[in-house]
């Protein structure tokens, strides 16, 4: 039996998008989706990653093409969006997870620039992805939408204003989207991941077995998270198995939270 129990998620012919889905949790959930027989368009800044990935899940069976997409240029999502549809002719579910980490400093000086860039791709790139999937789903029948925050989009934390802030916009844009349109057959809702072992956790603690240990004792269950634990959590979001749940925020965080 899968150890996670959630053996029984099934997304056969479902046509999936995720964005950064060359990065640690975004490939992790492409693979996941594509064995459980979705479809799966992986939309990301890095074409070099994308074309391996594609490749790698072709050659393990699976239905994968890849798009080139910088999240906080419209025209590039609008056109991501009709990419999905035209080459495999609907979009099901999306997975809105490209983010980036700009960087620790007290508040007092923080550099704008740094800001503007951050909440740019983690929180305007997310409204922006969702905007244009909503418009293709409320004309199409419906949908499922997860938006990808942290627990530092539920919590506080020093140094990191721009992350803290636009993390927990993503969690605002999913309750506002999922009170927009849940009568209409689309469900919007949020993964809270706590700290999770992919390149940008990595970059984080530079290679500082110090800060792992710190930022893993900050998690009850006492380690961080691998990213198969973020692609089980999402799959099910993005699949019917999860048919009552939107507007959620769905911590997936070691009990981070719970403190
Ligand atoms: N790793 C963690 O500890 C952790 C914890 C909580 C939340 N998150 C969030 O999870 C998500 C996935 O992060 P990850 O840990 O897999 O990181 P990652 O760096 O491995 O992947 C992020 C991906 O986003 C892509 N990306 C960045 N800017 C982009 C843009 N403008 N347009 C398109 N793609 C872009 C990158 O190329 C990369 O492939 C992010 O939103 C991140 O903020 C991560």
């Amino acid at each position: 039996m899968d150890r996670t129990g959630f053996e029984k998620v099934v997304l056969a012919d479902r046509v999936i998008l995720i964005t950064g889905g060359t990065g640690g949790m975004g490939k992790a959930t492409a693979v996941l989706c594509a064995q459980r027989g979705a479809k799966v368009v992986i939309a990301d800044l890095d074409e070099r990653s994308g074309g391996d990935l594609v490749a790698e899940i072709s050659r393990n069976g699976g239905t994968a093409a890849f798009f080139r997409v910088d999240v906080t240029s419209e025209s590039d999502v609008k056109a991501m969006v009709d990419f999905t549809v035209s080459t495999f002719g609907g979009l099901h579910g999306a997975f809105n997870n490209a983010g980036l980490e700009t960087g620790i400093g007290p508040l007092h000086e923080y550099p704008l620039e740094k800001w503007q860039k951050g909440v740019a791709v983690n929180m305007t790139g997310v409204f922006l992805c969702v905007k244009h999937e909503l418009a293709h789903m409320l004309a199409h029948g419906g949908g499922s939408i997860v938006n990808t925050s942290s627990v530092s989009g539920v919590t506080g934390f020093p140094d990191m204003v721009e992350y803290v802030a636009s993390k927990h916009g993503v969690v605002g844009i999913t309750r506002a989207a999922a009170a927009e349109v849940s009568g209409k057959n689309i469900r919007v809702n949020v993964l809270v991941p706590g700290a999770t072992e992919t390149p940008m956790f990595l970059k984080l603690i530079e290679g500082n077995d110090e800060v792992r240990d710190f930022v893993a004792a900050k998690h009850p269950i006492g380690r961080v998270a691998k990213p198969s634990e973020m692609a089980e959590a999402a799959a099910w979001l993005l699949s019917d198995s999860s048919s009552f749940v939107t507007g959620a925020s769905i911590n997936v965080d070691g009990g981070y939270a719970a403190l």
